[in-house]
């Protein structure tokens, strides 16, 4: 008989942080042409939070870390492996966010990368660290969501300044032998035919920094806002369906459903497709906007620092972005109240 032991990978702690500046509907009305109503109803968003000039996103990254860590019962030096999902970097391209992270929290000598999977970063960060976990490679991963999003957005443009905000998230992933804990499945996918709906220009490859590049506006991000939105709905929907049907759960066993905050009507859509009852759908887009890679566990933060998440219960969690990308979780939390 084999002594062999499965490891899984569970989420051990949440944390979260949000810049103290809010910048409500009624400071973009002074802004750009737009109102608070026309915002309000096509997107459900009320105000995002925006940090300072002298903040960097690792400085965000940093708060929600500091609470993931703690919650998780360890010290940083017990993290073996750092991942930052983000598409606003302190410096594009070197040295990556998670090493100047790492620096700020002391955890030296061990592995750090980013992730680039715009708004799925987060989901596709999970399936990274599940898997070097499982495979025996690490125990303890610190796993970051983190946006300086206002650094990209052209606050000129009404039709992308209303939705974005700033903000981090971090989790704890680590080992557990309890095979209640693990992370049930993650579906994670990409199509690259559809890179123009969202992305931002420059600065890369294709449009390196010069003089003309700055003034055509190319650093900023541009969207095919409405084409994305279809889209979103149609493979969100899909993609929650299929990860359900694939591991014989029903959507009414679902605790939390933790979608990507982008836009309340594509959260409204995919709930609905689902059946879920409004106490099942969690959201957070009213008070943040959409924080791209931080947007899903700062919302899971929300409901854990209210008291709602409790040891055991079983989150979906859904995401869309810039790639295009997607990605669905199933997992329960396993963390401590
Ligand atoms: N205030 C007032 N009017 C605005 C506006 C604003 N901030 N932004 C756009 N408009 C106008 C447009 O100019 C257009 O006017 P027109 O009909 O005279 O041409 C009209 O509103 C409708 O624009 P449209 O882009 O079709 O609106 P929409 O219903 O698609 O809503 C978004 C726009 C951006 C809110 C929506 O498309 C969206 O949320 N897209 C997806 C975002 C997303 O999910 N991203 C996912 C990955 S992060």
């Amino acid at each position: 008989m084999s002594n062999f032991t499965p490891v899984y990978a569970t989420m051990r702690a949440i944390g979260a942080y949000v810049p103290p500046k809010i910048l409500s509907n009624s400071d973009l009305e002074k802004m750009v042409d737009t109102s608070d109503e026309w915002i309000l109803k096509r997107t459900g968003i009320k105000e995002r939070h925006i940090a300072e000039a002298d903040v960097a996103t690792s400085d965000l990254a940093v708060e929600a870390s500091r609470d993931a860590i703690a919650r998780a019962g360890i010290e940083a030096q017990d993290i073996d492996l750092v991942i930052c999902a983000t598409v606003t970097p302190d410096y594009f391209n070197m040295p990556s966010t998670s090493c100047i992270i790492s620096n700020k929290l002391g955890i030296r000598n061990v592995q750090a990368f980013d992730i680039s999977a715009a708004c799925s970063g987060f989901v596709y960060g999970l399936s990274i660290a599940k898997a070097f976990i499982e495979s025996g490679m690490k125990k303890n991963v610190l796993l970051i969501g983190a946006e300086k999003f206002s650094s990209i957005v052209d606050y000129t443009d009404r039709s992308t300044c209303i939705l974005f905000g700033d903000g981090a998230g971090a989790a704890i992933i680590s080992a557990t032998t309890d095979a209640s804990e693990k992370i049930i499945d993650i579906h994670a996918s990409a199509d690259g035919s559809y890179s123009d709906f969202l992305m931002t220009p420059a600065p890369g490859t294709v449009n390196p920094v010069t003089q003309e590049v700055i003034e055509q506006g190319l650093q900023y991000v541009k969207m095919k806002g409405n084409e994305t939105f279809k889209l979103a709905v149609k493979t969100l929907t899909k993609d929650v369906k299929e990860i359900l049907a694939h591991n014989g759960i029903s959507s009414d066993k679902i605790d939390h459903f933790v979608p990507h905050q982008a836009n309340y009507r594509i959260i409204k859509a995919v709930g609905d497709s689902l059946k879920l009852k409004e106490e099942q759908i969690i959201l957070t887009v009213g008070k943040y906007g959409n924080t791209s890679a931080a947007s899903i566990p700062m919302a899971i933060n929300d409901i854990y620092e209210s008291g709602r998440l409790r040891y055991g219960d079983l989150m979906l969690l859904d995401t869309f972005g810039g790639g295009l990308t997607w990605a669905s979780a199933l997992l329960p939390f396993a963390g401590k109240n």
